[in-house]
């Protein structure tokens, strides 16, 4: 494996669907390597085009798309070897679920990689335990609820153990433990060297999670930055018609109005309220 910093680089990378619109428009993307990273856009912006490009489900008509510093080997053995690698958890679960049974559909993937059956069930008791659904293993997958299937089809993928997780509106759908345990869960991962995408429609999720905030604007990439240079960026990103994180707007309204002194911009409610803790008021003691 290389080393290089970008495990994803997208050149220039033009797309259309065969019925007409236009998916990707000369969209040029660098992926650092295990970083947490979020793509945000509006609906139609190209989001989820953009990450089938990365694991091979959409090619390219123009530009190129390098994984690892080499381009994409679109052969039946280079995509087999890329999925290895790179897993992808859609959208929609209706789209990525096809067994009857959730213990079979989560086994689909190793059991192809020709895993032996050990390591297999080990693999899909271990990736339905991160998702919390270690008491539905032998559930008829048409009985889970939205959210339940989304989190089998994650640990489908998970099962893979790939080194980039592509994942597509993970988010939405789930309910709020959920969602903190799949934090939980991304940053593990990220702490083991794999490299995280997700795509989101909720700034202040991605601005207090990841470390890259990833633009797309009809079919281009219109902004690649860190989220600790959000700040700073703060004209460029309502220029592009963007909101702000809500915690900044309020930390930046807060240091205008005096109530806050001079600090670096928290990232997320709970550092925001650590920064207003010292400044409350002692409480009056009552004789
Ligand atoms: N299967 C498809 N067939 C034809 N056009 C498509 C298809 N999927 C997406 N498009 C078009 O490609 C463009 C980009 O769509 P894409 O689904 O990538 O956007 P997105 O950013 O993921 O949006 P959303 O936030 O709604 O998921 C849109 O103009 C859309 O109409
Ligand atoms: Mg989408």
């Amino acid at each position: 494996m290389s080393t290089s910093a970008a495990i994803f680089d997208l050149q220039g990378v033009c797309y259309r669907y065969p019925d007409g619109p236009r998916g990707l428009h000369d969209c040029s993307l660098r992926l650092a390597r295990g970083r947490r990273h979020a793509l945000l856009g509006a609906n139609g912006a190209g989001k989820t085009t953009l990450l089938q490009h990365l694991n091979g489900l959409l090619r390219p008509s123009a530009g190129q798309v390098l994984f690892d510093g080499a381009p994409l080997d679109a052969s039946r053995a280079g995509l087999r070897a890329l999925r290895q690698h790179v897993g992808l958890v859609f959208q929609n679960p209706e789209h990525q679920l096809f067994s009857a049974q959730v213990f079979e559909d989560v086994s689909f993937g190793p059991l192809n990689l020709g895993l032996d059956e050990a390591t297999v069930r080990e693999r899909v008791r271990a990736a339905l335990a991160d998702v919390g659904l270690s008491e539905q293993a032998l559930a008829p997958v048409h009985q889970l609820s939205f959210g339940q299937k989304k989190r089998v089809c994650l640990a489908g993928v998970l099962a893979m153990q790939p080194q980039v997780l592509l994942l597509d509106e993970p988010m939405a759908g789930l309910d709020a433990p959920m969602q903190q345990a799949l934090t939980d869960l991304l940053d593990g991962l990220v702490a083991r060297g794999v490299t995280v995408l997700l795509s989101t429609h909720d700034i202040d999720f991605a601005y207090a999670w990841a470390d890259h905030l990833h633009l797309m604007q009809a079919g281009r990439c219109t902004a690649s930055l860190p989220a600790t240079g959000l700040p700073d960026q703060a004209g460029v990103w309502r220029r592009l018609g963007q909101p702000l994180p809500r915690v900044l707007e309020l930390h930046q309204a807060l240091q205008r109005q005096g109530l806050l002194p001079e600090t670096d911009p928290p990232r997320s409610h709970e550092a925001l309220l650590g920064l207003l803790r010292p400044l409350a008021p002692p409480e009056i003691e009552t004789p």
